[in-house]
């Protein structure tokens, strides 16, 4: 995957082992580096003699903040935000890739979001949070952001400076407080959720935006469904690389489009053509195998990590053909975004025997 060497220029120590990364782009790879709200970039280096890449989510806001940023937690004995968060100073270079995903998609309509975050998953939200208010539109915003204890609380000026708008609420809601903590006890769990759900109520559509531990998603997700949400209404970033198996929940295979009345519901060999960075790469595949692998091997330089489902950095626009798509690993796509065509190249296997994908056209 392409990278580029970026500097950075400052580095603020958020929380005990919480640090955020700016980073100044210079003007000529300002496009390459354009990004929505809550998009990551993924940052490749060999912090342990090994070359690995991890996802970072830009916790800044484009268009108002004049840098990138990411906000990195430190996972204990986790080789890249170890590295990051204790070795990296500013001036230092980075290699990183240009920024993917699709966590927030923009409406016409005055929505009320509500924000559900945990821990270091604020990064992307508290960024569509204030992207969301810098559009001056009629929106409310209920931020609920869970953490252990005040200290651990990351990017709290930010956060807090949301409130100070009139159509916003944030609540910090800690597990483990201190005994002069003011703020909700417990966790942003179902239990707490109900009992808020009456002052939620609002004639706006609500728009959730779900990032912290899977349990945490899961649980707030199947809530909101019960209480009537449509799931295409609740978009959630996964931090977590690993699969659990309960994710892959034997939910059949969708074919994408469904309408399509050529290809077949077999699999076949096919001809896929990716469009990464206006280049084109080509490459064949053998039946049933996954687009993205068939890529990988025949060397084309694509966006790729976990290869399972749950990163979203192989996020394409199916432009021609037709696609099986195994929907119960999916964590960033809802069945909205495979209706428009959005699907993951690694998670894709040809039903026509030509396909074309685009990892530029993602919105
Ligand atoms: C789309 C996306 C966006 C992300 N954005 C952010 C972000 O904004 N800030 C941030 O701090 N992290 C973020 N992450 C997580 C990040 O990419 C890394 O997974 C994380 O920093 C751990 O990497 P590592 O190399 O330090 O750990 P590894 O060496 O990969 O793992 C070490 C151990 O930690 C476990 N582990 C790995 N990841 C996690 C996790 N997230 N929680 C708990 N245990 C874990 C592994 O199973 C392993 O046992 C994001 C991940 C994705 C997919
Ligand atoms: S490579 Fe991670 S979702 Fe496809």
């Amino acid at each position: 995957m392409a990278t580029y060497t970026l500097r950075v220029d400052k580095r603020v120590q958020e929380t005990d082992d919480t640090v955020s990364l700016y980073f100044r782009v210079p003007g000529d790879l300002a496009t390459t580096f354009g990004y929505r709200p809550g998009q990551f970039v993924a940052v490749e280096d060999d912090p342990a003699g090994e070359d690995i890449s991890r996802q970072y989510s830009l916790s800044s806001v484009p268009g108002t903040d004049p840098w990138l940023r990411i906000t990195v937690k430190r996972i204990d004995g986790g080789a890249m935000s170890t590295y990051l968060v204790d070795r990296v100073s500013e001036g230092d270079l980075l290699e990183i890739a240009p920024p993917r995903g699709r966590l927030y998609v923009p409406t016409d309509e005055p929505r009320h979001y509500l924000i559900l975050a945990a821990g270091s998953g604020v990064a992307p939200l508290v960024a569509i949070a204030r992207h969301v208010l810098d559009g001056g539109g009629d929106d409310r915003i209920t931020f609920l952001y869970g953490n252990r204890t005040e200290d651990g609380i990351i990017l709290r000026e930010e956060v807090d400076a949301l409130a100070t708008h009139p159509r916003v609420q944030v609540r910090h809601v800690l597990s483990r407080p201190g005994e002069d903590w003011i703020g909700d006890r417990g966790r942003v769990d179902p239990a707490y959720l109900k009992g808020l759900w009456e002052s939620l109520a609002d004639p706006r559509p609500l728009s959730v935006f779900l990032c912290g531990p899977e349990e945490f998603m899961t649980a707030a997700e199947e809530f909101l469904v019960e209480r009537g949400v449509d799931i295409n209404d609740i978009r959630k970033e996964s931090f977590d690389l690993v699969l659990n198996d309960s994710d892959d929940d034997g939910a059949d295979d969708l074919l994408v489009p469904d309408d399509a009345a050529d290809g077949t519901e077999e699999p076949v060999a096919a001809r896929v053509i990716a469009v990464v960075g206006g280049e084109e790469y080509e490459a064949e595949t053998e039946a049933d195998e996954p687009l993205l692998s068939a890529l990988l091997r025949s060397g084309a330089d694509v966006p790729f990590s976990c290869q399972e489902g749950t990163c979203a950095s192989c996020i394409v626009k199916l432009a021609e053909g037709k696609v099986r798509i195994r929907p119960g690993v999916l964590q960033t796509l809802r069945p909205d975004d495979l209706q428009e065509g959005v699907v993951l190249a690694c998670l894709s296997r040809a039903r026509t025997d030509r396909v074309r994908i685009d990892f530029d056209d993602i919105f």
